[in-house]
């Protein structure tokens, strides 16, 4: 089946704008018509042992004064002001700034299709779910097809969002449906929250234009349960259901205190409702819960960490009265590797799991029902179980994701070289059918249809070029035959107009470094191209091939080369990939982005001089030491959002825990010398020529507070009275961390800023 009417979506306004505009070719940066203003200096040290130097090491930090919440202190404020007049009269020097802007909007203006589901299994006309959402829109509209609606592109709406309360403030969390294919679920949330309310409502019964919008919207069924996150498990003939609840339903949602898992019949008040496992009050676990296709047992699982270890224990639900009393046995009791579910076949579970597997491996184990006992805490519960391994480990390939799929089948997606891989196998025997998809260069957005028992799959995927393409998937025994459901693209350009090549850098220490780059199909290798290079490197996080409007933009403006750099610290070879550019080795990670960005130059892909660091929080670090660390002329622009450019104040934040696996803790002697040696504020020189630095952080950011854009702008800036290059900062109000809680418009205004900022200090022309 292939769906071409869906290629039209967003292409129906075809305007392409060609206006050649002459930029400044020469930078016209000086501090003689716009000198620094300076800021107050005090004589805050901070002392730490180092075990290099045999002893304490004690440095500066003369703007410590500028962490507190920038509200609250008159002298930051003025600060800021002074900074942002003097941003402001750099910028207004782009004299085609409307149209930066509109490009960049242009970008942000397709509709997202999400979360599109296939109901194919027992049921005569299948049919879809999927949600909208108009390029403007913060609530979506769900919808629902048969398969020749589809066809016909007709929009049979089902559920719109902003009808679920008086004031449009509402939204659904997740939804599901009764194995009968009769009842809609859907949890419910007033604050954007990820606790909400569960209500119901008949598939024949849409909420589209209800005269009344009380909670949960017009003729919805009677059942009611609020203060729950998420999990529901169906029996068989759909009458009732497993849910998750937090503790206390009316402490609202207070999240310190755990959840139980509890059983519902239809028709009956959730008051009644029997709890099957209450919570530990001493571990405040909230319970994920799954059950087995043949609905005899019900699983309930734990993490307490962003390892994703995981705790799992199972119960037999035939045979034994529900109650708080029930027999349980253990299949993970202690929180040494990762446990997710995927299938029940004969008492055999097949889960996904990294024990004794750095990189995640499928294995199976036995159900022993031998071994249940009844306990007051699912903890005092410590059986091993012996798992086989059905698919093993494939070293410098993270095993990201796995889908038991078409009964006894299963697609698993790996990341390989920084490229989701997609690969479809037998279940039972671990046997290789197919690669799905190979020629794909794409990152996967997410998984959306995807049931034990059917022969459809339904995935997303995203792209440099495409914010989303949707697959779908017909599995068979022996090939899996695919077709474009839809692909969103941004007016006035083609997906098939750029190309995508996948290339390798060599970093200081000889290992090879995987990068990709996207460009104009028939650009020519001439070394005259800006490029820009987006990085990050941190948390064992792939941020490789999506959709960034900003990017897309910014290389259909200046006809540049967006590059994704795979640097260290990332997954994209694997755990030990991660582990590379961890702790200890954070500085290959720095070392990896100064390599890419001399590769591309060798290359003769990108101009000397002419790459643009670009990377956000933990990548707006890489950023900064890359300008630090880089020779001359290699960097053209360095573009840092929401950075880390003081690890100190990071580790003394209320996140610095978390980030112990990461860098390491600067109280233990020679994780101090590590991060001593990089960290941006602590190593800036008088003596360095550093690029244009355009340094972009949110007001009300909590996790990389304002504090280090602030104190790294007024140290640099103190340090270079006469720069040749602009080190300037752009503060967004009212905005937090990355995009979270981050408008459009905010988004938009941002990156026009980066954009302007390059093509005066670069001397860019802009093509359109
Ligand atoms: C070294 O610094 C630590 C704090 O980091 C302090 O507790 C200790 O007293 C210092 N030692 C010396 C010899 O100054
Ligand atoms: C969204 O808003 C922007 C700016 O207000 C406007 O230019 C654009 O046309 C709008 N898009 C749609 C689909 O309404
Ligand atoms: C919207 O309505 C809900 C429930 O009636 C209420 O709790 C909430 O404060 C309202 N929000 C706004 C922004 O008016
Ligand atoms: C539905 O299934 C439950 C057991 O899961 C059983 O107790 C109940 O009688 C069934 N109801 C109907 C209407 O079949
Ligand atoms: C993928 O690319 C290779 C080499 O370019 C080609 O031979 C093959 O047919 C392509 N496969 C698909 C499924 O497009
Ligand atoms: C900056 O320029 C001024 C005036 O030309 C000069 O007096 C001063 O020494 C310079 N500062 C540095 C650090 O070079």
């Amino acid at each position: 089946m292939f769906l071409p009417h869906f290629a039209l979506i967003g292409l129906s306004i075809l305007v392409i704008f060609v206006i050649n505009v002459t930029a400044q070719t020469k930078p016209v940066w000086s501090t003689k018509q716009t000198p620094f203003q300076g800021a107050k200096r005090v004589s805050k040290t901070w002392t730490y042992q180092s075990a290099k130097a045999h002893g304490n090491v004690t440095y500066a930090d003369p703007y410590v004064w500028m962490e507190d919440p920038i509200e609250s202190n008159p002298d930051i404020q003025e600060f800021v002001n002074n900074q942002m007049q003097l941003t402001k009269s750099y910028l207004d020097k782009c004299t085609n700034f409307d149209q930066i802007t509109q490009s960049i909007r242009n970008a942000y203006d397709y509709d997202d299709y999400d979360d599109m589901w296939l109901f194919d299994v027992d049921v005569k006309e299948p049919f879809y779910i999927y949600s909208t959402r108009g390029a403007n829109d913060s609530l979506r509209t769900f919808h629902l097809a048969s398969v020749p609606e589809m066809e016909l592109a007709k929009k049979k709406e089902f559920l719109v969002e902003a009808m679920l309360s008086e004031n449009s403030t509402s939204s659904l969390i997740t939804w599901n449906i009764s194995p009968d294919l009769k009842t809609f679920a859907y949890l419910v949330t007033e604050e954007g929250t990820d606790t909400g309310t569960w209500y119901f409502r008949k598939l024949d019964s849409p909420l589209v234009n209800p005269k009344t919008r009380p909670p949960g919207g017009e003729d919805r069924l009677p059942d009611v349960i609020p203060s729950c996150d998420g999990g529901i498990f169906w029996n068989e003939n759909s009458s009732a259901f497993f849910y998750t609840q937090l503790n206390n339903p009316e402490g609202g949602r207070n999240t310190d205190i755990g959840s139980r898992v509890r059983h519902h019949i239809f028709g009956t008040s959730y008051e009644k409702d029997i709890t099957v496992v209450h919570p530990d009050p001493d571990q405040n676990i909230f319970w994920g819960i799954s059950g087995s296709e043949d609905f005899r047992w019900l699983y309930v699982t734990a993490i307490k960490d962003a390892d994703m270890k995981s705790v799992a224990y199972a119960t037999l639900l035939t045979g034994q009265t529900l109650s708080d009393t029930m027999k349980w046995i253990s299949l993970s009791p202690s929180y040494d590797y990762t446990f997710n579910i995927l299938s029940t076949k004969n008492d055999y579970l097949y889960i996904q799991t990294d024990k004794h597997a750095l990189d995640g491996k499928v294995s199976k184990l036995k159900l022993d029902w031998s071994k249940a006992r009844q306990v007051k805490k699912l903890s005092e519960l410590k059986d091993q179980v012996k798992m086989t391994d059905i698919i093993p480990e494939k070293h410098f390939a993270l095993l990201a994701q796995a889908w038991v799929v078409a009964t006894d089948k299963i697609m698993l997606f790996y990341v390989m070289d920084g490229r989701v891989k997609m690969f479809y196998h037998h279940l039972h025997t671990g046997k290789l059918i197919q690669e799905v998809l190979p020629n794909e260069s794409s990152t996967l957005y997410g998984i959306y249809s995807c049931d034990v028992k059917s022969n459809t799959m339904i995935l997303a995927l995203t792209s440099t070029t495409s914010p989303k393409k949707i697959y779908q998937l017909q599995l068979s025994e022996k090939t899996t035959e695919v077709s474009q459901l839809l692909l969103t693209q941004i007016k006035g350009t083609n997906p098939s107009d750029y190309v995508t090549e996948q290339l390798e850098a060599t970093s200081k220490d000889g290992t090879k470094v995987p990068y990709f780059i996207v460009h104009r199909k028939g650009k020519k290798r001439d070394g005259t191209s800006p490029a820009i290079m987006h990085v990050y490197g941190f948390y064992g996080s792939l941020e490789d091939l999506y959709f960034d409007s900003s990017l897309f933009s910014w290389m259909t403006s200046y006809d540049g080369i967006i590059v994704w750099a795979g640097i260290r610290g990332g997954s994209e070879r694997g755990q030990e990939w991660h582990l590379a550019g961890s702790r200890d080795n954070k500085p290959k990670t720095f070392d990896d982005a100064i390599a890419v960005a001399q590769d591309l130059i060798a290359r003769k892909i990108a101009a000397p001089g002419k790459v643009i660091g670009h990377g956000y929080s933990g990548g707006g670090m890489t950023v900064a030491v890359a300008a630090h660390q880089a020779p001359q002329n290699v960097f053209g622009a360095m573009l840092c959002g929401y950075g880390v450019l003081d690890a100190f104040l990071l580790a003394r934040s209320r996140i610095g825990g978390f980030q112990v696996s990461e860098i390491g803790d600067p109280k233990i002697p020679k994780d101090f010398d590590s991060i001593y040696a990089y960290s941006p504020l602590q190593n800036l020189s008088p003596k360095k020529q550093y690029p244009p630095i355009l340094v972009t952080f949110g007001d009300s950011d909590e996790r990389v507070v304002p504090g280090h854009g602030l104190k790294y702008i007024a140290q640099i800036q103190e340090m270079h009275p006469n720069s040749t290059t602009p080190l300037l900062m752009d503060l967004i109000s009212a905005a937090a961390h990355r995009e979270a809680s981050t408008t459009t418009e905010q988004l938009v205004s941002m990156a026009a800023n980066q954009h302007c900022f390059t093509q005066l200090s670069m001397g860019l022309t802009r093509q359109k």
